[in-house]
C-alpha cells in the first residue's frame, strides 16, 4: 500500500462547508500531522478567514486555481457536491494527491475503492500511487459500521432499512434553514423554505433524492449498491425507506435484518459490544436508547433498541435502531480515517 509523505500537504475543498468545517476540527482533535494546508471553496468565499491550529488561514476559489498549482498537494479531501468533484476530483489526483471524496461521484467506479475502514479497509491495500478514493453515503457508513461484524459471524442475508435523515446530510445552508424556521415560529413569522421547499421544523417528509421508476430515491438505493460492494457480496438483498426529520446532524436507522443462520439476542449483544465504532446504548429499564442528540459530536455509532424479529421465522431475524453523526461519522470522519491508513 502506498505511504503519504509525513508530513503530507492537505488541501480541503469545500473547506466552508458543514462537512469542510468538521474535517478542519478532527484533523486538529487527531493531531493529523500537516506540512501546510490549503483551503479551497466558490468564489463567493474567497478571503474566508478560518482557523487551523491557532492560525486563521485564508480560503482560495478553486475555479481560479490552475493544474501546475496543485502539484504540491499530496492529500486532497474533497466536500463541495459531486460536479465538483467529478470536475476536480482526477486533476488533483493526476497531479499526485491522493483524493479522497465524500461525493457520490466515485462511488460506483471499480477504479476507486469505496471504504469504510471497518469494513472493508483491505479495498486500499491495492492502491501504489495517486488514486481517488470514495467516501460511502453518510446512512451506508452508519449502517454497516453496526451491521458488518454481524454480517461477518451470522451472514446478513437481508436488510430493512429505515431511515430518519438530519437537516446537516444536506449541508450547512439545509442546517441553517432549519434553525431559521426555528427562529420564525417562535416570532410568527413567514418561513425561509429555499433549500427544501416546505416547512421542515415538525414535519417528516421523504428523501430530497431524485426518486426512479421503481418508486425507490437515490439514497434509498445506494444502500443497496454499496453495501453489496463494500461486502463484495451480489446477493444480500435490501429494501430502505429514506426520510428527513427536523434534527440538525444526527441520523438515525432502524434496521431489521435477516440471517443465514439462527442467532440470539446475546449473540448479537456480544458481537456489536466487540464493533470498533460501536457503542451500545441499550438501558430499557430507563427508556435510554439510541438519541441522535447524543450521538451528535460523537464518533461512535450508537446502537441500541436490539431484540429478536419475530417476524423471521426460526431465530433468524433480529432488529436495532441506530444513531451516528452525519457530519462525522457519516462524512468527515470517516474520509480522515482513511487517510490516515495512508500515514
Ligand atoms: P461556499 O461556502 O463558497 O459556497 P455544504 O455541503 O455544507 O453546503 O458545503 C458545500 C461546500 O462546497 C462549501 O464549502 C462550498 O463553498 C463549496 N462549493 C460550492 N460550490 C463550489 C465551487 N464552485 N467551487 C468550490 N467549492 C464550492
Amino acid at each position: 500500500m502506498m505511504r503519504l509523505p509525513n508530513p503530507p500537504t492537505v488541501a480541503i475543498i469545500g473547506a466552508t462547508g458543514a462537512v469542510g468545517r468538521e474535517m478542519l476540527a478532527i484533523l486538529e482533535e487527531r493531531s493529523f500531522p500537516v506540512r501546510s494546508l490549503r483551503l479551497f471553496a466558490s468564489p463567493r468565499s474567497v478571503g474566508t478567514r478560518i482557523t487551523f491550529r491557532n492560525e486563521s488561514m485564508t480560503c482560495e476559489a478553486l475555479e481560479n486555481t490552475a493544474a501546475a498549482d496543485l502539484s504540491s498537494i499530496n492529500l486532497a479531501l474533497f466536500s463541495a457536491g459531486k460536479g465538483i468533484s467529478k470536475e476536480w476530483a482526477p486533476r488533483f489526483r493526476d497531479a499526485g494527491a491522493l483524493v479522497v471524496d465524500n461525493s457520490s461521484a466515485f462511488r460506483a467506479d471499480p477504479a476507486c475503492p469505496l471504504v469504510v475502514p471497518e469494513v472493508n479497509p483491505h479495498a486500499l491495500d491495492a492502491l501504489h500511487g495517486p488514486a481517488i478514493i470514495a467516501n460511502p453515503n453518510c446512512s451506508t457508513i452508519l449502517a454497516l459500521v453496526a451491521v458488518t461484524p454481524l454480517h461477518r459471524a451470522i451472514g446478513v442475508e437481508r436488510m430493512v432499512a429505515a431511515t430518519y435523515q438530519a437537516a446537516s446530510g444536506a449541508g450547512a445552508s439545509a442546517m441553517a434553514e432549519l434553525e431559521s424556521q426555528a427562529h420564525a415560529f417562535a416570532a410568527n413569522q413567514p418561513f425561509d423554505t429555499r433549500i427544501f421547499g416546505r416547512q421542515y421544523l415538525f414535519n417528516v417528509f421523504s428523501h430530497n433524492s431524485a426518486i426512479g421508476d421503481d418508486g425507490y430515491n437515490e439514497e434509498e438505493r445506494k444502500l443497496l449498491t454499496e453495501t453489496r460492494r463494500m461486502w463484495e457480496s451480489s446477493t444480500v438483498r435490501i429494501s430502505a425507506t429514506c426520510v428527513r426529520v427536523p434534527t440538525l446532524r444526527a441520523h438515525a436507522e432502524a434496521l431489521h435484518l435477516e440471517f443465514a443462520r439462527a442467532t440470539s439476542e446475546s449473540e448479537i449483544r456480544t458481537l456489536l459490544a466487540h464493533a470498533p465504532g460501536v457503542r451500545i446504548v441499550d438501558d430499557r429499564a430507563a427508556n435510554r436508547f439510541p438519541e441522535p442528540l447524543d450521538a451528535a459530536g460523537g464518533d461512535d455509532v450508537l446502537v441500541g433498541r436490539i431484540r429478536m424479529d419475530p417476524s423471521v421465522p426460526n431465530d433468524r431475524g433480529a432488529a436495532l435502531f441506530l444513531c451516528g453523526d452525519q457530519i462525522r461519522k457519516g462524512a468527515a470522519l470517516n474520509a480522515i480515517q482513511i487517510a490516515e491508513r495512508f500515514l
